[in-house]
């Protein structure tokens, strides 16, 4: 029987321990080391850096989300970064869409001076330029975020892969502003996901957590091999929460979507914000406030919002890209993608709208009027 996301996601660790004592809330299992019946033989468990039967339900939940082969819970979203990057040789080439999150950046500086691979700066638009960067025989892959982060540029992946693909070049796309509930990165024609499950997929602002989830079996070996040998797994108990939280993502993302209509309106009617941007769907907001000293204002007075760096979970949180997520970027290169320091970025809890419509609105104008009599 075909399931609908929901059902997969409410039942999802249900039925897994039927034999034993048909738990209907997946059993958490801590052991690190699975005692063999003999020489040769083998449960399917032997270590948990391996294999881990709560992770399992967690990755094989993950791996249908996404519509993939397989999936691999990481300890972070950088892990998942990394373990997809573990697949490349110095000489690589890796075309990159230009507004990503700042950590991304961060890490391919790394790879660039340490480990000798060459990015390339693509704006997510210019379809000309890709096909050219993508002939090059030593480019490897396309890396895209969509929507792009804070900017919430939307990147077209089907023409993305359709462009990569007649090189053999593969696409990775980061699906963490979007989940896999408003777009399916492998249906899209990406090879490879990749999501920091610390924001929606988990949504409490309680786990750090990575997945990765591919398309095909042949990066499903690779990436096994490559995460057993580097470590960096999802340990038992995140596991367990990442589960047990994923069972509402829908109903949590479907509030998240409606407050963040609702803040959106309320914004583009307030004369102290220049422009907001939203990319239609979901629950991040970014907007440009009139005036660049207001900011700190802003952040002060905030009631309801927290001025706290992360998003998509259940609380709402404010985020100064230009000093927070993006801080590692030149002054140049955040004024040419537009990160200024009047650009607010906004995670939309499920909270009352109203509420926080009413807890934007006062922290605005209070602002406004601080810097106005100084
Ligand atoms: C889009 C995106 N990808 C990846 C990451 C990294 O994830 P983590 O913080 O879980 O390592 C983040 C973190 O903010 C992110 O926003």
């Amino acid at each position: 029987m075909s399931e609908h996301i929901e059902t997969i996601l409410a039942q999802a660790g249900n039925r897994t321990d039927d034999v034993k004592t048909g738990a209907v809330s997946t059993p958490l299992y801590f052991s690190t080391a699975y005692r063999h019946a003999g020489l040769g033989q083998s449960t399917g468990y032997d270590y948990s850096r391996e294999t881990n039967p709560t992770r399992d339900v967690l990755q094989q939940t993950l791996a249908k989300l996404e519509n993939g082969v397989a999936a691999f819970a990481l300890s972070s979203g950088m892990a998942a970064i990394q373990l997809t990057f573990s697949q490349f040789k110095t000489g690589d080439e890796i075309v990159v869409s230009d507004d990503l999150y700042g950590g991304s950046f961060r890490f391919f500086d790394l790879l660039t001076d340490n480990y000798g691979l060459k990015f390339h700066l693509w704006d997510g638009k210019d379809f000309n330029h890709l096909a050219t960067l993508t002939a090059r025989s030593t480019v490897k892959a396309v890396w895209l975020e969509t929507p792009s982060n804070p900017t919430m540029k939307m990147i077209d992946i089907k023409q993305t892969a359709a462009i990569a693909h007649k090189h053999n070049v593969q696409v990775i796309a980061d699906n963490t502003f979007y989940t896999p509930l408003l777009q399916q990165p492998l249906n899209e024609g990406a090879d490879i996901v990749v999501h920091s499950a610390t924001k929606y997929l988990s949504g409490h602002n309680d786990i750090l957590a990575g997945a990765v989830v591919c398309k095909y079996d042949s990066d499903a070996k690779w990436l096994a091999r490559n995460l057993t040998t580097t470590g960096a797994t999802l340990d038992p108990f995140d596991c367990w929460l990442l589960v047990r939280s994923l069972k509402t993502l829908p109903l949590r993302l479907a509030k998240h979507e409606a407050n963040a209509k609702a803040i959106v309106a309320s914004l583009q009617q307030n004369d102290a914000v220049d422009k907001v941007l939203y990319p239609g769907h979901g629950g991040m907001i970014s907007f440009y406030v009139h005036n660049e000293e207001w900011v700190n204002t802003i952040l002060q007075h905030l009631q309801v919002i927290s001025f706290a760096e992360s998003l998509g979970s259940v609380e709402s949180l404010m985020t100064v890209p230009a000093i927070q997520t993006h801080k590692d970027l030149t002054e140049k290169q955040r004024q040419a993608k537009g990160i200024t320091r009047n650009l607010l970025r906004l995670s939309v809890g499920i909270e009352n709208s109203d509420d926080l419509i009413d807890d934007l609105s006062q922290a605005i104008n209070a602002a406004a009027e601080t810097v106005k009599n100084k």
